[in-house]
């Protein structure tokens, strides 16, 4: 008769939906590949100490090798009874390797278990996501690169407000991401720590080698305190966080592009390959790409957030409260790795119309130059900044551009206007004037280019 692994106390049965309540499995067979590689680890740290003879290590890993096969292959098949990854891969091995598998859980629990498991599948996911999150840089700045002497207004509050290099723009976003590379590239230290061998929460009785599993298993460094090593999720949160914080980003990059794309800026086109139609209107094409990318940083956020709430208020060490970190990280590692790269792909095919960009600067946009130009003949800035302002209200008067005024008009407005007034209002010389480190010029461009092509190597 069956019994499940923890059976021996117990007379009566579960009931069915506590049965199902409590079943992990249907999500957390995603760690198969980390639970049979903590599993084979420990084996060979069992014989170390010999609770293992070197034929009976090389029988169990045999035998766990083929359940991971298994696996891969799509073969495994669940039975009712398995109530989450660690005790099916437990029960599979006994099936193929008789009461031998009854030695492997010899000094551990499923509480250093799991925690083992979460930190090996994060690292790879965490890989993955930094490789994702590179080629997003990377397009961000060819596009760039590509795209140099394209200008179009900068605004603040959505209003004109300077011109601009629309490669300045797309880097400014790119700043951002390399933050975000920076942060995740830190977070592995952390989440590189080692619980195998704190057993349920007081430690290893068998003096199991942490320091030999912690090489088998690649991790940095050991939880140098078996209570924290089974407990501690902060890993996950931290993860949880990074991501809330990069989809912020994410979200307002996506959220400039449905502005530009409208046809009243008209700036960029999406691809046919990241939009989609309306089923009654037959003229549109929405960025539905950029409202998914700027929806899913609500999800994320959510999370973390609600993950947060699990943990605060825990007692010490594991309680089953802890499960519920799996189905929040899983689903923010998808969604973190598809907005990657679904953006990725938005922003590589996207078409970009300069003279739309061009056209949309006007002379407004050089009224801070027309101020700093008065600046450079010695005059205070916030005498200037009056004195432009009145050409933008005389020019309003006239229903024309500032750059429409005569010289008779400045000459009016100020005695130190003089002809070379007129070369004010050329954008070109405006993003040129900004040429300080971080500025619009084409040579602080190309600084912050190869800034970031620098991280996107590291
Ligand atoms: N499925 C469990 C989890 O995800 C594994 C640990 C179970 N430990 C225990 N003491 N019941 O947290």
């Amino acid at each position: 008769t069956k019994q499940k692994l923890w059976g021996g106390r117990f007379t009566g049965k579960t009931d069915p939906l506590m049965h199902a309540f409590n079943q992990s499995l249907k999500y957390d067979q995603r760690m198969h590949d980390a639970d049979i590689r903590g599993s084979i680890a420990y084996a060979k740290g069992l014989t170390k100490v010999g609770i293992l003879t070197p034929e009976e290590e090389k029988k169990m890993i045999e035998g766990l090798k083929i359940v991971g096969k298994e696996w891969a292959d799509g073969l495994f098949v669940p039975q009712e009874d398995d109530e989450d990854i660690h005790t099916a891969n437990e029960r599979r091995l006994g099936e193929f390797i008789g009461p031998l598998s009854g030695k492997l859980h010899t000094g551990r629990s499923r509480n250093d278990q799991v925690a083992t498991d979460m930190r090996l599948w994060l690292l790879d996911q965490v890989a993955d996501v930094e490789q994702s999150l590179k080629g997003l840089l990377t397009v961000l700045v060819d596009r760039a690169d590509g795209e140099k002497e394209f200008l179009m207004p900068g605004y603040t509050h959505l209003q004109r407000g300077q011109p601009i290099r629309w490669a300045h723009l797309l880097l400014s976003h790119a700043q951002s991401f390399k933050c975000d590379l920076e942060r995740l590239q830190q977070l592995i230290p952390r989440i590189s720590v080692l619980p195998l061998g704190s057993g349920p929460l007081a430690g290893n009785s068998f003096s199991i080698d942490r320091e030999f599993l912690r090489q088998e298993l690649g991790f940095q460094s050991i939880a140098e305190n078996s209570m924290w090593g089974v407990g501690d999720r902060d890993f996950i949160v931290e993860f949880m966080m990074w991501a809330s914080l990069t989809m912020t980003h994410m979200s307002r990059l996506s959220e400039d592009l449905i502005i530009y794309s409208t046809a009243e800026f008209g700036f960029v086109t999406l691809s046919d390959a990241y939009s989609t139609g309306s089923s009654i209107m037959p003229q549109k094409k929405n960025p539905d790409s950029l409202e998914l990318l700027r929806g899913k940083s609500g999800r994320i956020f959510g999370n973390m957030a609600g993950f947060m709430v699990t943990l605060k208020g825990l007692p010490s060490t594991y309680n089953k409260d802890l499960q519920e970190d799996k189905e929040p990280l899983f689903d923010t590692v998808d969604n973190i790795s598809a907005s990657l790269k679904i953006a990725e792909g938005v922003i590589a095919t996207m078409d970009v119309h300069a003279e739309k960009m061009r056209q949309a600067l006007s002379a407004d946009a050089l009224a801070t130059d027309l101020a700093e130009y008065l600046v450079r003949k010695g005059t205070p800035f916030r005498e200037t900044h009056h004195i432009s302002g009145r050409a933008v209200a005389l020019a309003e008067s006239r229903g024309c551009q500032i750059s429409e005024l005569t010289l008779e008009d400045f000459k009016k407005l100020d005695s130190k206007f003089t002809d070379d007034v007129m070369k004010v209002f050329d954008f070109e010389t405006s993003v040129e004037h900004r040429a300080s480190i971080g500025g619009t010029s084409l040579k602080m461009v190309e600084r912050q280019i190869s800034v970031l092509r620098a991280a996107i190597q590291q």
